[in-house]
């Protein structure tokens, strides 16, 4: 008989975050361990605890999620967790890097734009490109094969962001440009039909007129939920709603897609012992479920 599924929730803010664990007891995980205010120097004890307790052909019901709003501190608590871990001994546990949800909410997005474009070789338009969320999501659609401009208020971020693109992907097709005011905007949405947003919570990246602008747009995705929106025009809760012409979703539109999976991704940990879900995992699997 299969043990209990322990998720081991790994989180670098103070406070445990709630929303991962009810996620994780829907994902169908029995038992939650949450730590908060991780660091990377108390990982591997933490991991030990994982992987010691159970012997390797058990080990696939004990998984370590890794959370927490700042997603640069997870990515390091993740490269911390995969260190401590003994592959050569079988004593290993799946993890998950889902901090801050960039990985499900980018991976929800790209799937969100799948359901109404070929994505290969498609005009794209990321605002808000340089962050975490943003960065997956210009990252995942370059892999896609998509035509991809990425958008910052400095041009200078997003030129690191394709550079970072471009030594995981050789081929990917992705430009760096400004996008802080309006000319700039309208130069750079040229072309494009489709537009993410993943601007920070409560900015506004695309005014409405600037949208107007190009007449090539078939699709418009905003990922904030908090208001101002970050496509003027798009209304939080649009899921494949037309508006003159474009489809448009907001961020609860996009929220259902994200949390199927997120609680996916959860329920796959615990298959086998051995994964470690960062973004393109996380990718791959919404690709075979949503
Ligand atoms: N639905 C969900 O479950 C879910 C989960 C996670 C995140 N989100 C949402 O997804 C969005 C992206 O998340 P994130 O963590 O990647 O965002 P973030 O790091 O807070 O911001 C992304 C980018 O927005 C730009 N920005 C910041 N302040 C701005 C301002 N005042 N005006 C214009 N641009 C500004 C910055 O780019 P530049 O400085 O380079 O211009 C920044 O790199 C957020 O709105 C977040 O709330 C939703």
């Amino acid at each position: 008989m299969d043990k209990k599924k322990i998720l081991i929730q790994l989180d670098s803010d103070p406070q445990p975050s709630v929303f991962d664990r009810v996620v994780a007891i829907d994902a169908g995980t029995d038992e939650v361990f949450s730590y908060g205010g991780v660091r990377p120097e108390r990982v591997r004890d933490l991991v030990h605890g994982a992987i010691f307790t159970r012997g390797p052909k058990d080990l696939k019901s004990t998984a370590i999620f890794i959370g927490g709003s700042d997603v640069t501190a997870g990515e390091k608590l993740l490269e911390e967790a995969r260190r401590h871990m003994l592959p050569q001994f079988g004593l290993r546990v799946s993890v998950l890097l889902d901090a801050n949800g960039a990985n499900t909410t980018a991976a929800a997005a790209v799937r969100v734009a799948s359901r109404h474009l070929e994505l290969k070789g498609v005009p794209v338009l990321v605002l808000g490109g340089t962050g975490p969320v943003g960065q997956r999501v210009a990252r995942l659609l370059a892999r896609e094969g998509a035509d991809v401009r990425v958008g910052s208020r400095q041009r200078a971020r997003a030129e690191k962001v394709c550079e970072s693109i471009r030594a995981k992907i050789a081929d990917a097709h992705v430009e760096p440009v400004a996008s802080g005011t309006s000319a700039e905007l309208q130069a750079d949405l040229k072309g494009r039909t489709l537009v993410i947003a993943a601007g920070a919570a409560s900015a506004l990246l695309l005014p409405r007129a600037d949208r107007a602008s190009c007449t090539t747009l078939k699709s418009a995705i905003d990922l904030n939920a908090v208001p101002p929106l970050g496509i003027e025009g798009v209304e939080v809760t649009d899921k494949a709603k037309e508006r003159d012409g474009v489809i448009c979703y907001g961020a609860i539109g996009v929220g259902d897609t994200k949390m199927k999976i997120h609680k996916a991704a959860i329920a796959k940990l615990f298959e086998s012992n051995d994964q470690i879900m960062d973004a393109e995992e996380v990718y791959a699997l919404a690709t075979s479920i949503a």
